[in-house]
């Protein structure tokens, strides 16, 4: 996708490279890393590339959408945030949800994800029913990630490797562990741990699994594993269509 980015002002950029300190502070204060990039991903995720519709442009701030099932425990991620973003009204809440995933990653020892600013806010969310659902397998995250949102193989598989972070609440999605035994530092673990099977302890959904036995996706994970400069590359790129879906399109 060739991208045709806005020119936003002075100003906007200064506030974009200060709320990122502060988000660095608040994610360090709080270890909530997990959780803002989860923010982040279900922001964008609702992206249908047919209507356009969706998409990393802050509907998650309405609590329509918070309520939706996918979202159990964004409130908290909002809430969170809230109070940095106040002292940066210049910000749209797409670019600020986006940039506190963009830092998660980073200060959490991930690879760089470039920011470009100049998202605008819509005022609808998108419909329910959007984000993928853990019991399903590979036909499923195409139908999502592909088909909805426009997406790649590669890029399910990296950006899955966003599990490295973070852990599943049964009161949130009834799933309940970490998918590593370090869920707060960002690396290729995920895909190690996917490979060496289910221990103890650690948790695989059916969707992680799905990566397992796909003959397209399986040599990726088996790629990660084995090199992280290549996940963290790979991510990277993921990560950047992933928040700049529907934004900037030339
Ligand atoms: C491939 C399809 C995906 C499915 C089915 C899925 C499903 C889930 C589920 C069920 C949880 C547990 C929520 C909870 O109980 O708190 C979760 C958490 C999480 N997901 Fe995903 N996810 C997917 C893709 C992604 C992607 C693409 C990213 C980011 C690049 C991501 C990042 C996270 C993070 C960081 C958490 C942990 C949140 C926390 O610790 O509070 N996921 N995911």
């Amino acid at each position: 996708m060739v991208k045709s980015y806005p020119a936003v002002s002075e100003e906007y950029l200064k506030a974009v490279d200060k709320a990122k300190r502060k988000l660095r502070g608040l994610i360090a204060e709080k270890n909530c890393a997990p959780l803002m990039l989860r923010l982040a991903w279900h922001s964008a995720g609702t992206f249908d590339v047919a209507t356009k519709t969706g998409g990393p442009f802050g509907t998650m701030k309405n609590p329509s959408e918070q309520a939706h099932g996918a979202n159990a425990g964004l409130d908290i991620a909002i809430r969170l945030l809230e109070p940095i973003k106040e002292q940066f009204p210049i910000l749209s809440y797409a670019d600020f949800y986006q940039l506190a995933g963009v830092v998660a990653v980073e200060v959490t020892g991930g690879p760089d994800v470039p920011f470009h600013p100049g998202r605008e806010d819509k005022p609808e969310p998108p419909p329910e029913g959007r984000l993928p659902d853990a019991t399903q397998g590979s036909d499923h995250l195409r139908q999502v990630f592909a088909t909805q949102m426009g997406l790649s193989d590669q890029d399910i598989v990296a950006l899955s490797g966003g599990h490295t972070l973070g852990r599943c609440h049964k009161d949130r999605s009834g799933f309940e562990g970490a998918w590593t035994s370090n869920p707060l530092i960002f690396d290729n673990s995920y895909f190690k741990e996917l490979l060496s099977g289910e221990k103890e302890g650690l948790l695989q959904l059916p969707s992680d699994k799905a990566l397992l036995s796909d003959p397209s996706f399986r040599p990726l994970v088996d790629k990660y594993a084995a090199d992280e400069d290549a996940f963290f590359a790979d991510y990277a790129e993921a990560h950047l269509k992933l928040s700049e879906l529907g934004f900037a399109e030339a």
